[in-house]
């Protein structure tokens, strides 16, 4: 690649449904320069993430996809940061991107891999964390139920509430995913959504009740966990991924009789709520991970070409962990 070309993934066409790879379009554009006040990063690695689905519903035609970063700090215009740094940002899908005092954040490389600073220490760490722990409240004993348990949030809440003694069944869509959560993360119990009914597997790994949900999906899933809601339980509605590329919403509120009658408590909730908490949650969740109580997994797909691809297996189930593109070697 000539020295002053950034490769960028725009947004092409709007996806009706499903996107597909042609909904975007791979351009070179000149190399950005920081004015005072920015860097210029390098993207080492690139976060997939399902909620940029929705994003582009909404982003303009040309522009660069959105999403989360972490890089190399090639030149630096801003006090504090010097070239050589590692920094942490939305810059999208392009190799170089420009930041500034509010969206660059330095990344502590004593926590571990960068990677994982998008990752079980980053935006998909915290929002397990902070969901079960602040919405679902989970008391020793109580039985959790997490769906996309495999994923780079549903693993991580799966785990932290195996950490606070809860019973933990965890609920995704294979076998093999189904296993890692239950052999190599520790979880009590799983559903493969695609081949078993998930209300009368949970009738049978969870016969007194769910008392926290961590819903990830929404859908058909989340109607057959609510059969089975404890007295008082707690659901914390995190993601509809079920529903993200359809443009009216399949399901009418057939839930509601069962939160009616067990009392119980459904709240939305977006990761972004915690920003003064983010560093206490994120040094948490690095203590997990170096004494091991915490594991994760990471799904690397090489090579910024493959953006799209990869985003869109992320829709159809394909990743298995936290999906990254590895931009460029560290
Ligand atoms: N509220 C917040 O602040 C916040 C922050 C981060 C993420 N989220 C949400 O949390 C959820 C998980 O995100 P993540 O980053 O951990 O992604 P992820 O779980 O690593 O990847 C997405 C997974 O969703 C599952 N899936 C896809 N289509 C599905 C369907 N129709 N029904 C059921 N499952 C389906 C697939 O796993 P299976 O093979 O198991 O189906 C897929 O691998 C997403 O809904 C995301 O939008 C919310």
């Amino acid at each position: 690649m000539p020295e002053n070309e950034n490769r960028q993934w725009v947004l092409k066409s709007r996806p009706d449904g499903m996107p597909t790879e042609a909904d975007f379009e791979l351009i070179d554009s000149p190399m950005p320069s920081p004015e005072y006040g920015q860097v210029l990063i390098k993207s080492l690695w690139n976060s997939m993430d399902p909620y940029m689905r929705g994003r582009i519903t909404s982003s303009p035609i040309g522009g660069v996809i959105e999403s989360e970063a972490v890089g190399r700090v090639m030149e630096s215009r801003l006090e504090g940061i010097s070239a050589g740094d590692i920094v942490r940002g939305r810059i999208g899908w392009q190799e170089y991107g420009l930041l500034d005092v509010t969206s660059a954040n330095p990344v502590n490389p004593d926590y571990g891999p960068i990677s994982t600073s998008i990752g079980v220490l980053g935006m998909p760490g915290l929002t397990a964390y902070f969901g079960l722990l602040d919405v679902c409240e989970p008391k020793p004993g109580d039985t959790v139920v997490v769906s996309s348990a495999s994923g780079a949030v549903g693993a991580v809440v799966g785990q932290i509430a195996k950490i606070g003694g809860c019973r933990v069944i965890g609920i995704a869509g294979s076998d093999e995913k189904v296993s890692y959560v239950v052999d190599e993360l520790g979880f009590d119990a799983g559903i493969n959504y695609k081949v078993e009914n998930v209300s009368e597997a949970l009738g049978v790994v969870a016969p007194d009740g769910v008392d926290c949900y961590f819903d990830n999906v929404g859908g058909p899933i989340t109607e057959a966990v609510m059969e089975h809601l404890a007295m008082y339980s707690r659901t914390v509605i995190c993601g509809r991924i079920s529903e993200y590329n359809e443009s009216e919403p399949s399901m009418g509120p057939r839930i509601l009789r069962y939160v009616h009658s067990t009392r119980s408590r459904i709240q939305g909730f977006t990761v972004n709520q915690y920003p003064a908490q983010f560093e206490d949650g994120r040094a948490q969740l690095a203590r997990w991970v170096k004494s091991g109580e915490i594991k994760y997994k990471e799904d690397i797909i090489e090579g910024f070409e493959n953006c799209p691809k990869a985003f869109i297996g992320q829709l159809r189930g394909a990743n298995f962990g936290k999906l990254l593109i590895k931009v460029s070697d560290e």
